[in-house]
């Protein structure tokens, strides 16, 4: 039995924060564990191009988010660890995939909309400063996908319509080329919605992202991250006052990193009047608990960047090897970009018969017969010479029925200077089919 294959794309535009953490880090993690799946994590650096066009950053970013899942227990020899820009069959994919998707498509992917219905309340261009990268973003993420035939997805909520999107650009690949071949070359992935990741609120009680500039680094050194939580707003009820759990930013960024018993005493502290001082240094004290051993992993990390690089490498390069490089292989000769040696019988029958391969028999000045498979000027395929012209003449027709092959002949004869076996194959299946023809046209 295959393992469910599970691929999570991770965006190189930033530094991991505590709400990456809670909601993708740490739970990814956990189920990068689990026996019956094949997990890959990729650093998704292309896409990152759409959004970041600072060099530096983009390099800063791929590295703190490297050694950060790398810290946080990701295995790269028990998962597939990699770099998207490390993968270039994901680009020729890309192309692949951007010719049979449907333009009207992506003209109804949320972020270009947004973009364009941006422009439109400005009174600007429709598609005022809106790159074709961002247009094609969902094509760049099906390639990520469909390459590696994953099964599942697990995204947040605004991510559906890309996984739905590569669906539909699969399906139409398969459709189109896997018809006739019989061929499923796609599996179509499904998106997985964590219904409760945790969403943490930020320094100034909205959702903490990147976009409000309310975040707490993860791996912010200790003081510096209990500066930012005593920092967090809160109201302005006194030591000694009651206060509401539930609606405490404090408390919920509490509960994401305890037991449910520490919470459950946390909520009695709430309810019996702990003052805001006292709440945050326990915050900070629960917190920096759980991400102490990491952050030292991931110091240590960051002092060896080329050992990150060469992880990352490697994990590319086996994965290459192992999947991406044989399907391309595979999906170049579906779409017809294929080897111009190997004409397919059809198309060797149809041209001319003056250039159909001959098979051809004869004797040398030595005494001894031969025969050679020649294609015009070519020789193909040249035999060694034989005493009597009747062995000579059985060869020539076990080759003729088809039932001794280039693979076959062995000693008996060698390929002409510069002549592929599959090329010298491909020239006896026409004459095997040519002698079939004839056959069956007197019949
Ligand atoms: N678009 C994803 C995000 O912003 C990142 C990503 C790129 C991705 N390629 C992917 C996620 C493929 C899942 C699968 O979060």
């Amino acid at each position: 039995m295959s393992r469910t294959r599970v691929l999570t794309g991770i965006t190189t535009s930033g530094t991991p924060h505590l709400g990456n953490y809670a909601g993708a880090i740490r739970p990814a993690v956990a189920a990068s564990r689990a026996a019956d799946v094949e997990s890959f994590y990729f650093l998704a650096d292309y896409h990152a191009l759409i959004k970041v066009q600072d060099p530096a950053r983009v390099q800063r970013s791929t590295l703190e988010i490297a050694a950060t899942w790398l810290a946080c227990g990701l295995e790269p020899d028990k998962v597939w660890f990699y770099r998207q820009s490390d993968i270039p069959e994901t680009t020729e994919l890309m192309w692949l995939l951007t010719c049979v998707a449907g333009k009207g498509i992506l003209n109804r992917a949320h972020a270009y909309k947004a973009a364009v219905d941006k422009n439109r309340e400005a009174g600007e261009d429709d598609d005022a400063a809106v790159t074709a990268g961002l247009f094609m973003y969902p094509v760049l993420m099906a390639a990520d996908i469909l390459l590696f035939n994953a099964n599942k997805v697990p995204v947040g909520r605004d991510q559906i319509q890309h996984i739905e999107m590569a669906r539909d650009f699969g399906q139409r690949f398969n459709h189109l080329y896997g018809e006739a071949t019989g061929r499923e070359y796609f599996v179509l992935p499904e998106a997985h919605i964590e219904e409760q990741v945790a969403t943490l609120p930020g320094l100034d009680g909205r959702k903490m992202s990147k976009s409000y500039d309310n975040t707490i680094p993860l791996f912010a050194p200790r003081e510096q991250l209990r500066k930012l939580i005593a920092g967090i707003v809160t109201d302005s009820r006194a030591p000694g006052e009651a206060k509401d759990a539930d609606g405490s930013h404090v408390f919920q960024l509490y509960q994401a990193f305890s037991t449910d018993a520490e919470a459950a005493a946390m909520r009695q502290a709430f309810a019996d009047g702990i003052g805001w001082g006292d709440a945050k240094q326990a915050l900070f004290e629960r917190i920096d608990a759980e991400i102490a051993p990491q952050r030292e992993q991931y110091e240590a990390l960051m002092a060896r960047p080329a050992d990150i690089e060469a992880i990352l490498r490697d994990g590319a390069q086996r994965l290459r090897t192992r999947y991406a490089t044989p399907l391309m292989a595979e999906l170049r000769e579906a779409v017809g970009l294929r080897d111009l040696g190997r004409v397919p019988v059809a198309a060797v029958k149809a041209v001319d018969k003056a250039t159909l391969p001959v098979i051809k028999q004869y004797r040398e000045v030595d005494g001894r017969f031969y025969f050679k498979l020649v294609d015009g000027e070519r020789v193909l395929l040249q035999s060694t010479g034989f005493a009597a012209p009747r062995e000579v003449g059985e060869l020539i027709g076990a080759m003729k029925a088809g039932t001794l092959t280039v693979h076959t002949i062995g000693q008996h004869a060698s390929l002409g200077d510069g002549v592929a076996a599959d090329e010298a194959q491909t020239a006896l299946d026409a004459i095997v089919q040519a002698a079939k023809d004839k056959e069956a046209a007197k019949a």
